[in-house]
């Protein structure tokens, strides 16, 4: 016979058990959730057009004319601030569904783990829009090596990049679109803007070429080149400084071109010049000699710092 004792004992030890046992029992239930990890499969219902940039500015006019469309959005940028803001924007606005990716697209595995992403949630892309770019007012002379490599990356590497590795993706889904973003810069050497007009040019030269190889895949290349579009203040500065009332005149705004270059690359148009003057500009600037360009920007650019001088002073 047990004596009273070893009962008294025997309900602490129970409780022990129990525990051990309730916890075991969540833990297999977590370990199976997670070896059996379930991907939100994307709503196909309507197509995909993944916007690299998406969150402000021309991407942001760019994802809304989309949206009106029909697409489902993918939007990519650095700060989810801004991207949770225009995914509730265009969500509640279109009705249509907007993923969101936070991710620097200037990092070299960044594109890789986008397409992994697309794939992994069986996305029916139908566009592709490689919007994220910079300037700046420092350039290639006055940039550090680190500011110089991030240019190159972001407005060159990232949208070549990323088009490789979707392209399985838009072929699957073809007829398909790739719309890349240069810019009217990348028509002429610009020396006060050498770095981004250089950039900007091999996305013009890019488009020409991608959109040859990739004719009998049914995957149209379109190629954006505005003049001043004004997403900030600090481009409505450097245009007045740079390029006057002229400038000032050429200038859009960016829900205007997001609506121009969607609907024409829709239309399969290859190089996309939104506004009446910049497309007289453009063409001008392609036609004169590139030594005469080069002279023309150089000495606009100039004038522009000597008055900044003068100002400061
Ligand atoms: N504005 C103009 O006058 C003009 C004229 C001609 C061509 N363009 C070209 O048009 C494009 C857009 O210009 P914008 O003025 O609209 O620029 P913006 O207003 O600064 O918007 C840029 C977009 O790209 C994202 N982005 C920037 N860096 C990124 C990075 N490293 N990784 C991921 N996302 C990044 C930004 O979000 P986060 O900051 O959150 O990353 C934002 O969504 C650029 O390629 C530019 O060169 C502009």
């Amino acid at each position: 016979m047990r004596n009273p004792d070893q009962y008294r004992l025997q309900p602490p030890y129970m409780k022990y058990l129990i525990i051990i046992f309730l916890i075991s029992g969540q833990c297999q239930g977590c370990l199976a959730q997670s070896n059996t990890e379930i991907i939100p499969q994307a709503d196909n219902s309507r197509p995909y057009a993944l916007v690299a940039g998406g969150s402000k500015g021309i991407g942001y006019g760019i994802s809304e004319a989309l949206a009106k469309r029909g697409y489902n959005l993918i939007l990519i940028a650095r700060h989810l601030d801004t991207l949770d803001k225009a995914k509730s924007i265009l969500e509640s606005t279109f009705h249509i569904h907007v993923e969101i990716l936070p991710i620097d697209l200037s990092f070299d595995k960044s594109a890789t783990e986008i397409a992994k992403w697309c794939t992994d949630h069986d996305i029916h892309l139908k566009v592709l829009c490689n919007v994220a770019g910079m300037g700046g007012s420092r350039d290639y002379l006055s940039l550090s090596l680190d500011s110089l490599r991030y240019m190159v990356r972001l407005n060159v590497e990232s949208c070549m990049a990323l088009s490789l590795v979707l392209l399985p993706l838009l072929e699957k889904n073809s007829p398909s679109y790739i719309l890349n973003v240069a810019s009217m810069a990348g028509f002429a050497p610009i020396p006060v803007k050498n770095m981004y007009s250089a950039t900007k040019s091999a996305i013009v030269f890019f488009s020409y070429s991608l959109r040859y190889q990739l004719k009998d895949k049914h995957i149209s290349v379109s190629c954006l080149c505005p003049g001043p579009v004004f997403t900030k203040p600090e481009i409505v500065k450097d245009t007045k400084a740079k390029l006057g009332k002229f400038g000032v005149k050429m200038a859009l705004q960016p829900e205007y071109v997001g609506e121009v270059a969607v609907k024409k690359t829709l239309k399969r148009k290859l190089i996309i010049v939104p506004g009446t003057l910049a497309k007289i500009s453009s063409v001008v600037i392609r036609i004169l000699p590139r030594r005469w360009i080069v002279a023309l920007y150089g000495r606009a650019g100039k004038k522009a710092g000597a008055k900044k001088v003068k100002a400061n002073s």
